[in-house]
This record gives C-alpha cells, sequence and structure tokens, in this order.
C-alpha cells in the first residue's frame, strides 16, 4: 500500500469542490473516474454500504455534507440484469456523484451482465461483494462465501473487470474464518486485474459483527497491494477513524451503521481527516435533512413503501435527536400514515430543543439545581 493514493478528487486541504446535483450528460469517463485518482495528503471517508439502508436519498445526503464517496446498498446482479423493480431502485444514483453501484453474486456471467447494465445505467464506479455474511447470501456461494475460494473469486473479478471500463473495486472481510485470513491474497489477485482500490472489513465471515474489528489486522492487506485499501469497521467517530487510520495503514475509512440516523457523519470525519474544521449540522439543519430523506423516500418508494422502508431511518433519526417519549416512537416506527410519521419525525427534533429553550427561559431561581444545595 502507498500512502499517495486517496479515494478523493479533492486537493489536500482545499475546501470540499461544490458537487454537481446530476450527471451531466456525455462527461468523460476520466472526469468521473478522478475518484480515484492519486492524489497525496488526503485521507477519505466513505458512506458504506448497507443493504436496506443506504438508499439513493441517503447517499445524496452523505455525499453533499463531504462523504468522499457513498456506495449503494448491495444489487443482486441477475436480478438487476433481469430488470426487477427492487434491483433497480436499489442501483439509483441520480445525483450522487460518483455513483458506486455494489453488486453481489457468484456467477461470473451474471455480474458481468450486471456490471455492463450498472454501467450503462450511469454508474461511475463498480464495487464487488466479496464480504456479505448472511446466510442467505453465502448459502448462494456469493459475498464472503467467494473468500473460500479465490480461484474462482479471481474469475469472477476478472469478468467484471473485463464487461466496463469504470473503475472496479472490491469490498471483502479478513477472510472467511480464522484459519483462513486471506484478504492479502485476494487484495493481490484484484489488483493484478486492475481493480482500483479494495475495502477490507476488520473481521472474518464466522465474526459476523460480533467483537471488535480488528483494525491492525487490515494491514497486512495494506502492506500486500500498492492500490488504496479502505479500512471498515465500528469506525463511529474522528478519533476512530485516525485510530483506525494509523492501525490498518489504510487510505481511507468506511462509515457504516454509525452513520444511520446521522448521514452527516461521514463527511464531519472526512473533514476532520483533511483537517478541517468539523462543521455538522445544528439541530433545526438535521431536522431538515431528516425530512428531506424521509420526503425522498416516499417519492421514490411510494407512500406504503416508502413508509416501511423509511422505518429504520425515522427511528435512528429519532433515537440520536431524542426527542420523543416512547410511545411516540412506538407510533413512529408502526404507523403506516406517511403524514403521521412526518409530524412524530419533525417533533423528535422539536422537542428537545424546545425543552432546552423553556430551560433558558427559566427564570434562575427554577433552573437546574446547583449540586451543594442537594447536598
Ligand atoms: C444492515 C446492514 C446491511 C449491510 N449491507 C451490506 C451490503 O449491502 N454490502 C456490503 O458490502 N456490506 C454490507 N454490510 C456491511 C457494512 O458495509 C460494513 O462492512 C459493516 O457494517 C461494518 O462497518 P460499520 O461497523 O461501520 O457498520 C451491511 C451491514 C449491516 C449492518
Amino acid at each position: 500500500m502507498t500512502t499517495d493514493h486517496y479515494l478523493s478528487a479533492e486537493a489536500p486541504g482545499a475546501e470540499p469542490a461544490a458537487l454537481p446535483t446530476a450527471r451531466a450528460p456525455g462527461t468523460p469517463l476520466h472526469v468521473q473516474g478522478a475518484l480515484l485518482a492519486p492524489l497525496s495528503g488526503v485521507h477519505g471517508a466513505l458512506l458504506a454500504p448497507l443493504s436496506g439502508v443506504t438508499d439513493l436519498h441517503m447517499r445524496r445526503i452523505a455525499r453533499r455534507l463531504g462523504a468522499t464517496a457513498t456506495v449503494s446498498e448491495m444489487v443482486a446482479a441477475e436480478d438487476f440484469a433481469r430488470g426487477t423493480e427492487e434491483a433497480r431502485l436499489r442501483a439509483e444514483g441520480e445525483g450522487v456523484l460518483p455513483h458506486v453501484v455494489q453488486l453481489a453474486g457468484c456467477d461470473p456471467r451474471w455480474m458481468a451482465e450486471g456490471a455492463r447494465l450498472a454501467e450503462a445505467n450511469g454508474a461511475d464506479v463498480i464495487d464487488v461483494n466479496m464480504g456479505c455474511p448472511a446466510k442467505a447470501v453465502t448459502g448462494g456461494q456469493a459475498g464472503s462465501a467467494l473468500m473460500r475460494d479465490l480461484d474462482h473469486a479471481e474469475r469472477l473479478l476478472a469478468a467484471v473487470r473485463a464487461a466496463v471500463s469504470v473503475p472496479v473495486t472490491v469490498k471483502m472481510r479478513l477472510g472467511w474464518d480464522d484459519a483462513t485470513r486471506n484478504a492479502p491474497d485476494l487484495a493481490r489477485r484484484a489488483e493484478r486485474l486492475g481493480y482500483a482500490a479494495v475495502t477490507v472489513h476488520g473481521r472474518t465471515r464466522q465474526q459476523f459483527y460480533t467483537g471488535r474489528a480488528d483494525w491492525a489486522a487490515i494491514r497486512a492487506v495494506s502492506e500486500a497491494v500498492a492500490i488504496p485499501v479502505v479500512a471498515n469497521g465500528d469506525v463511529a467517530g474522528l478519533d476512530d477513524a485516525r485510530a483506525c487510520l494509523r492501525e490498518s495503514g489504510a487510505d481511507a475509512v468506511m462509515i457504516g451503521r454509525a452513520a444511520v440516523g446521522r448521514p452527516w457523519l461521514v463527511g464531519a470525519v472526512a473533514a476532520g481527516l483533511a483537517g478541517a474544521a468539523i462543521a455538522e449540522p445544528d439541530a433545526a439543519a438535521r431536522a431538515e435533512l431528516a425530512a428531506e430523506h424521509y420526503e425522498g423516500l416516499i417519492a421514490l418508494y411510494g407512500a406504503r413503501m416508502g413508509v416501511r422502508h423509511a422505518r429504520k431511518h425515522l427511528a435512528a433519526y429519532a433515537d440520536h435527536a431524542g426527542g420523543l417519549d416512547p410511545s411516540e416512537r412506538a407510533r413512529l416506527v408502526t404507523t403506516t400514515d406517511p403524514a403521521e410519521a412526518a409530524r412524530l419525525l419533525r417533533r423528535a427534533f422539536e422537542a428537545p430543543v424546545a425543552r432546552s429553550a423553556q430551560q433558558a427561559a427559566r427564570p434562575e431561581s427554577q433552573a437546574a439545581r446547583p449540586a451543594t444545595r442537594a447536598a
């Protein structure tokens, strides 16, 4: 690994460039491919692919607020190539630049076909999923199951590489289990095939999400390849990101679960890593972003599906905002009425603001009692 390749088109220390909200038709590929241009001095922070979570609107918001890049939810390559509606929605990238589509599958031909189609539909980067631990995925020999047979994994990577002209990347775990920590080998094979970057989640498949991600173990990958390495797992803020980069020797971090209900977190970490001041949005701005996300999902999926799809986001926004009592929260995640969900979401952000304003307005005698009075 070298430290002079970065997943950012921004110059070191520069203000993030204004992001286009839609890809200009005919934009030359080499401009879009600047995502992977070698730059020095900047460590990036990417939004991780989270199936059922990192929908189009979450990615748009995260990217607009400074995430180095975002990755779509995994898209089953065969479903996408066959044109299913769910796969199409997962691969949506309108207004997200660069638009990284992650494909999952085990058959090189379907993966190649899915990649070709994704590129034709505007993907700027194709990412291959070799990390998903879910039984439904590994049972079909996809996701992290591919790490059990690196020769097959390599054939699949080669097929995807050959199918497209945009950059290709791969996301993996440390290995299938403790006895086969073969991520460095897989990363070397990807590099030889012309892959532009690899992401490593610092757990084995058999660990699923238990324990702590082993950032130091990612170092073996960083030392095995010269292409950019992105380290992933349990990064929840700037201190974690710095420690993760130090221990892993990676070029960038990828943040998943910690960004749910806080899509601005990834940009804040990216800014912090670049040495810029971290300007996280205030409560009012967060409320607006959450509402934008929610309304976007209703528009994308329709009212019935949208309100269901939005539930995990609504719960996470409300939990971080802290403004709902348990019965309101329960209502927020069960209501099928989009207007009621929107009202409760607003309330989640308003209530703490109103409460703190009330406290501030109280006469001093009624304000929080000093500890000495109770003693
Ligand atoms: C709900 C959920 C869905 C996920 N979906 C995907 C996926 O579609 N593709 C993928 O490569 N990884 C997926 N992952 C793994 C994450 O991208 C990431 O590797 C993992 O959550 C560790 O990072 P974190 O600790 O920052 O969340 C998923 C994880 C979770 C919790």
